[in-house]
């Protein structure tokens, strides 16, 4: 029997999210096809616009595909509407997204962030949601009894950022889906976040989704990479071959402008 962790997870064939319509028509998305399996850690890379948040918010089902179908873990979810089917879906599939800040209920603290999600595990007795929320903000590199009553604005951004991964970790999803997870977080923060990825793929399979457009950053997290341009998948591949030998001129191109961009910065410092 092959490993589980070969198994596909998630499969996505031929999805398209269109915005508008007639000369005002965006295909945000547009064919977009790849699977994803479990244990695997999967970069969405592109430059502004590309679609990679479209695709993350499709993929989450808070918005509806146009064409397309989306199979989770041998599951039809493409046309998931009551709230109990999603409900059952995003215990399973848990996003964290680019603005702490945003995402962050300032009235709840930390706790009640956290259990507020763990609600999708329908009632836990009390200990087992303690414990649990102490598990998830363990794993993000916090001290449970020093954060756990603190509201939003007693944390430093990148402390934030964590407690939104703890929130989606607590329930233990299946697949994470991080949009651009690092980009307003400090470079400590950072490093930990994305050691934190690796971790999670490492100890309990779990698969990520994680969307920037910092090809560096992709680099050194994923085993495969997808390559956004104008909606579509132009490049997929495993991440070491895309990154030493890319094939589309677009992939070309964004390694290129990383690559000068870098060089450009040690001359700097
Ligand atoms: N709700 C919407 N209504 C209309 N157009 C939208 C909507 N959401 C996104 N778009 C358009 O879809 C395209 C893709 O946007 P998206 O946010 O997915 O890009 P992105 O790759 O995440 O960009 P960024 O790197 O800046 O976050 C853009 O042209 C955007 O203007
Ligand atoms: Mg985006």
């Amino acid at each position: 029997m092959p490993p589980a962790t070969d198994a596909v997870l998630l499969d996505v064939r031929h999805l398209t999210r269109i915005f508008g319509h007639g000369a005002r028509e965006v295909r945000a998305v547009d064919d977009v096809s790849f699977t994803l399996r479990r244990g695997e850690i999967a970069s969405v890379v592109g430059e502004s616009g590309s679609g990679k948040s479209t695709l993350a918010r499709v993929l989450l089902r808070l918005i509806r595909p146009t064409a397309g179908r989306i199979v989770f873990a041998g599951q039809d979810v493409t046309r998931l509407s009551r709230p109990g089917e999603l409900r059952a879906y995003w215990r399973q599939v848990q996003a964290v997204f680019q603005d702490p800040f945003s995402s962050f209920n300032q009235f709840f603290p930390v706790r009640r962030v956290l259990e507020r999600s763990l609600r999708l595990e329908g009632r836990l007795e009390a200990g087992e949601r303690d414990r649990r929320v102490r598990w998830a903000l363990e794993r993000v590199a916090l001290n449970p009894s020093e954060v756990m009553g603190k509201f939003a604005h007693e944390l430093s951004g990148g402390e934030r950022q964590r407690i939104m991964i703890a929130r989606a970790l607590v329930v233990r999803p299946k697949l994470l889906i991080a949009d651009e997870p690092t980009t307003m977080v400090d470079a400590s923060s950072r490093a930990t976040i994305l050691n934190l990825l690796l971790d999670l793929r490492d100890e309990y399979g779990m698969a990520i989704l994680f969307i920037t457009h910092d090809v560096s950053l992709a680099s050194y997290v994923s085993d495969t990479l997808l390559v956004m341009h104008q909606g579509k998948v132009v490049e997929q591949g495993e991440a070491g071959r895309v990154t030493a030998h890319p094939q589309h001129p677009y992939t070309r191109q964004l390694f290129a402008d990383a690559f000068s961009l870098s060089k450009g910065r040690s001359v700097a410092t």
